[in-house]
């Protein structure tokens, strides 16, 4: 049995900490076999807002999820064919990015629309954030992810116990969170230690709790 894993990343800078850090998680969730992934940088993308026009309530049809034509209608059928979902941010003013805010407010069409609503009920969620500062907002950033998976009746699981944040995988990108960093190396992130632990981890759970609902049925 395979499973499908998509990543989304929600940072502007393509390459950058928080995409390392996905692909970090990735890897991790690669490791256990059986496993396709993919990873999607909302960096470049035409990503618009929800407007709250409903066409999605009343007009949604099969392969056309929602009224708006930007970059959104080629994720649209990748997030229904994942069985789970790895959604990383960068912190920004202590939540998550504004890309992946307007990300997730799209995934309104699978709650209320007409033909695609709860269809990410089960799918498996699993956030990560990357921030500069030691208690900068990482847990919100995190947070937020956590409260879009409930909102789509999606399962969210974290890092396990004693290796990462409770609500998901939590990196660092300046130097032990200290804002002290070195020119030379953009990728600070790839040096925090608990939380390169936290998104392998978090991969590892994905994984395992996708393999067992879609054995369960
Ligand atoms: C607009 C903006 C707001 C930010 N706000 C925060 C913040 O509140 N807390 C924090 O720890 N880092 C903050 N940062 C720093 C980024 O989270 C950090 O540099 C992160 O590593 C960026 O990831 P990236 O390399 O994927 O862009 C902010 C950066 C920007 C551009």
């Amino acid at each position: 049995m395979e499973i499908n894993i998509l990543g989304i990343c929600g940072s502007p800078i393509k390459g950058g900490n928080a995409e390392v850090f996905l692909k970090e998680a990735l890897k991790a969730a690669e490791s256990g076999g059986s496993v396709k992934t993919e990873l999607i940088p909302l960096a470049g993308k035409d990503i618009r807002d929800c407007r709250h026009c409903n066409w999605c309530v009343t007009k949604q049809e099969e392969g056309k999820f929602c009224a708006q034509n930007d970059d959104m209608a080629e994720i649209f059928p990748r997030i229904l064919k994942a069985d789970a979902l790895l959604l990383a941010t960068p912190v920004y003013i202590g939540r998550l990015s504004g890309y992946l805010a307007c990300f997730t407010d799209r995934l309104r069409v699978f709650t209320h629309g007409k033909v695609y609503r709860g269809k990410l009920r089960n799918k498996v969620g699993g956030a990560l954030a990357v921030g500069w500062q030691r208690g900068g907002g990482i847990e919100t950033a995190t947070f937020s992810i956590v409260l879009a998976f409930l909102t789509l009746e999606m399962i969210p699981v974290a890092p396990d116990f004693g290796l990462g944040s409770p609500f998901g995988a939590t990196g660092l990108s300046s130097q032990g969170g200290t804002g002290k960093f070195d020119r030379t190396d953009k990728l600070g992130v790839l040096k925090d230690e608990f939380g390169i632990r936290g998104a392998h981890s978090l991969g590892k759970r994905v994984t395992e709790v996708t393999k067992l609902l879609k054995a369960g049925g």
